[in-house]
């Protein structure tokens, strides 16, 4: 797939999210909004759009545009510097719109970040790539996509590894909190066995566990024993 088709199919695919996001259409949303429908999950559809914004704007910046820049087009150069321009804007409001909670806020937000990125769309699709179609081989741009591809692809691998690593992190960090919330309670139950309480005489003594009593005992009736029958055979042999 050569670059232009990739990048209208990722177009695509956030502007989908953005119909998610609001639920239908201009009409279909003009509706919900007066009868206050909601669209469940905007919040996860909002991040949804956020993170293929960040993927898409960083790849077309770090692979796509400086190969359209090194065409030498002079046309094509302020394209590029149009569109980086319109880049920042959107990151704005991405890093906007992950710290807002209020449903209301995040709407107008992402109302904002849909009309930057129709523009840039608009722009990408019906300017920049005709030209370059006009000035690069289709062989060059089917080698940009398949490195745009592999970028992704690496970038996607990337994230969720580190989210693997985060979640086997959390996780070893509640197995942690678990033991040492069972030790915490075997040593309060140790610490009940023996603790120290007050007879009928009002004198302290040190509770004993069972375990011990029966030792104790055992320990008595090995005192009182005869001493030695060994000896006491001697004595009878006499
Ligand atoms: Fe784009």
């Amino acid at each position: 797939m050569d670059i232009t088709e990739l990048l209208k199919k990722e177009h695509q695919e956030v502007s989908g999210l953005f119909e998610q996001f609001f639920g239908g259409g201009t009409i279909t949303r003009l509706v919900k909004r007066v009868v206050g429908a909601r669209p469940p999950r905007r919040k996860a559809v909002a991040a949804r759009i956020c993170d293929a914004l960040t993927m898409h704007t960083r790849l077309e910046e770090e692979i796509f545009y400086p190969d359209v820049r090194a065409t030498g087009d002079q046309q094509l150069n302020k394209l590029v510097d149009e569109s980086e321009r319109e880049h920042a804007g959107v990151k704005e409001k991405i890093a906007k719109a992950e710290t807002l909670l209020d449903d209301e806020a995040l709407g107008e937000t992402m109302s904002a970040m849909q009309s930057d990125v129709d523009h840039h769309v608009r722009e990408e699709e019906t300017e920049m790539f005709p030209l370059l179609h006009n000035v690069a081989s289709d062989h060059r741009l089917q080698e940009l996509g398949r490195r745009y591809a592999a970028a992704k692809r690496a970038l996607k691998g990337g994230r969720s590894a580190a989210r693997s690593r985060s979640a086997g992190k959390a996780r070893k960090a509640a197995g942690a909190a678990r033991r040492q919330a069972s030790r915490t309670t075997a040593k309060r139950g140790r610490k009940r066995a023996t603790a120290p309480v007050r007879n009928t005489s009002g004198s302290r003594k040190r509770k004993t566990s069972s375990r011990a009593k029966s030792t104790a005992s055992a320990s008595r009736q090995r005192r009182t024993r005869p001493r030695s029958t060994k000896r006491a055979r001697a004595g009878r042999g006499r």
